[in-house]
């Protein structure tokens, strides 16, 4: 290792953090971000995240030692095999191993082999049948999306009406191919929490736990977003809780899509909820998490460059991974009406950052005439770090409170759940 030239895939805030943090490797000679945002300005190359071919092509060109894939969209369509196969490295897992996230029912198929705790579960395709069950258990109860719905596809029914509608609304098009197929889950409740694993396809390394906010309002009221905020550690997660969930949920996991044949090499991200019969994995997601990698990449010490390489290598188990003891807090500001139809192109000037103890994230953000402007849904993350949640806040904040973006969209209340 050394002197390596780095590709960022994606253009959120997510990605954004990465760069931030692999630009600090001693072992980095170059980075790139396509297609990135006006955060990763330096980095930037113009090339589409779906566009895996033009990918490949620019990292056989660049010489390119070594590719991180943020969004699921290409890991699902397969540019990990498709970097494979052109002989390059890339961290991430392939087609198959990425429908643990592609797919809802794969996922309930791979968690009942591994005997993993989760929620009860049927698939269907027909509507009557839907509709049958969904009356004989009642409501509350969850409805899915088979497929990837950018995070939308969930629907939380309280009422019977609303199970029934969301039944017709899933399988009669409302998402397109990612809703031939059907979920209908037991309702559970519990704190959640993100656990994201470093993986090589057989040891795992938990990154610092993070609780994400993921209602558009305060309280946790109003629509699911991809995320307004998070904050690291949460204080109901424990180091106990931690052992349990490695030995009972990923080391399971692994050793089932090992024994499949599609051994799973990148980030595995379990959705726990803490219930009071214990954490039960309501979903995995297959690469880092927005916005829980900006808290997780501002808690993580060691440099973030030999882990990724070592995941590519099948050395994980020979990583160091250490982490600091405060505290991380994110606050996601999105654009006016978020998630909703939203506006773009708003003006937005941003306080000069001297402390290294904050950061602002860029996600949908972008350079207009020489002014900066928000062109996505979540425009930036407003991350801090301090010795408790309480400081962590105050100085997010009161960063937030600097940063001029007119009618931005954001919650006052990320990490309160943890004070
Ligand atoms: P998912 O995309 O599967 O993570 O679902 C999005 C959100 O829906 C989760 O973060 C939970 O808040 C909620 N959710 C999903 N499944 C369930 C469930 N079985 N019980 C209660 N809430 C759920
Ligand atoms: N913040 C949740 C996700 O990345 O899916």
């Amino acid at each position: 290792m050394g002197n390596l030239r780095v590709l960022i895939i994606g253009n959120g805030g997510r990605e954004h953090a990465l760069a931030w943090k692999l630009a600090q490797s001693p072992d980095l000679e170059r980075l790139f971000v396509a297609p990135g945002n006006a955060g990763t300005v330096l980095w930037n190359v113009a090339i589409s995240a779906q566009d895996i071919s033009a990918l490949v092509a620019f990292a056989l060109k660049e010489t390119i030692d070594l590719t991180v894939v943020g969004p699921e969209d290409p890991l699902s369509q397969g540019i990990v095999d498709a970097f494979h196969k052109a002989g390059l490295r890339i961290f991430g897992p392939t087609q198959a191993a990425a429908q643990l996230e592609g797919s809802k029912s794969f996922a309930k198929i791979i968690m009942e082999s591994a005997k993993i705790p989760t929620a009860k579960w049927k698939t269907f395709e027909d509507n009557e049948q839907a509709k049958t069950y969904v009356r004989t258990i009642g409501a509350p109860c969850v409805l899915k999306a088979d497929g990837l719905a950018a995070g939308k596809g969930v629907i939380v029914a309280m009422d019977l009406e609303t199970a029934l509608q969301a039944v017709d609304e899933i399988l009669e098009g409302g998402f397109g191919a990612a809703g031939k197929r059907l979920v209908i889950e037991e309702f559970l409740t519990g704190q959640e929490v993100s656990l994201l694993c470093f993986c090589d396809g057989e040891t795992a390394f938990p990154m610092a736990p993070v609780q994400d906010h993921k209602r558009a309002l305060e309280g946790d009221l109003g629509l699911n977003t991809g995320g307004m905020g998070t904050y690291s550690p949460p204080p109901i997660w424990t180091a106990e809780i931690e052992a349990n969930v490695m030995r009972d949920f990923v080391a399971p996991t692994l050793q089932v899509m090992r024994e499949r044949g599609t051994p799973f090499q990148g980030v595995l991200f379990l959705g726990l909820i803490l219930t009071e019969q214990g954490p039960k994995l309501l979903e995995y997601n297959v690469r880092f998490g927005d916005p829980e990698t900006q808290v997780v990449m501002k808690r993580l010490e060691s440099d973030l460059l030999p882990i990724l390489w070592a995941c590519t290598e099948g050395r994980l188990a020979e990583a160091q991974l250490a982490w600091k003891e405060d505290v991380a807090v994110c606050v996601v500001m999105a654009a006016p009406g978020y998630p909703a139809a939203y506006v773009k192109g708003v003006p937005i000037h941003l306080p000069e950052v001297k402390n290294s103890d904050s950061v602002i994230f860029h996600a949908g953000t972008g350079i207009s005439e020489g002014q900066l402007v928000s062109t996505g849904g979540r425009v930036l993350g407003v991350t801090a770090e301090g010795k408790t949640l309480h400081e962590a806040r105050q100085i997010a904040y009161a960063l937030v409170d600097q940063i001029e973006f007119p009618k931005a969209h954001f919650r006052r209340d990320i990490g309160v759940k943890g004070l």
